[in-house]
């Protein structure tokens, strides 16, 4: 596990696009230790756990919407192309993660809304890593990178 100073130094040096990858990873973990739980049937730690998750997966995706989509917009002039499909899925996401939290409070099996997320987030994160993440990097003004890393600082450098 990094340490907060560790995690600060990563996220100044290293390309966004690495960083924005590293945070799909550990919320795929995050995810995972949900289904652990349930497993198990701690549904209190489930619940901790999910309750985390959306936080960190709701403010990953603002940061999307407020700083990288409307970037790629402006310079491929291209406001209802794939940063459309990327909002749509968005609310897709966020729609299954209101069906997820409603089982967890019920105690109902979590199994096939889990899969469904992980469906969507896999598709969806992978477009962004192959596409839209290169090409923001590539085409943002340095500023634009800068502050999208100071959004980014707080969501690694959360504790556990
Ligand atoms: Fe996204
Ligand atoms: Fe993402």
């Amino acid at each position: 596990m990094l340490t907060e100073t560790s995690q600060i130094k990563l996220v100044s040096e290293v390309p966004v696009s690495l960083v924005l990858e590293l945070h799909h990873r550990r919320l795929d973990e995050m995810l995972d230790r949900v289904e652990m739980d349930v497993e198990i049937g701690d549904w209190s730690e489930a619940r901790t756990g999910f309750a985390r998750f959306q936080v960190e997966l709701e403010e990953h995706m603002r940061i999307e919407e407020e700083m990288i989509f409307p970037s790629f917009e402006a310079f491929t002039r291209s406001p209802g192309g794939p940063t459309a499909v990327m909002r749509a899925e968005h609310d897709q996401i966020r729609q299954v993660l209101t069906v997820l939290e409603g089982f967890l409070g019920d105690e109902q099996p979590i199994d096939e809304a889990t899969l469904a997320l992980e469906a969507l987030l896999s598709v969806h994160n992978d477009k962004e890593e192959r596409v839209i993440y290169p090409m923001f990097e590539q085409h943002a003004p340095p500023e634009a990178c800068a502050a999208l890393k100071l959004e980014l600082r707080p969501l690694l450098g959360h504790s556990e």
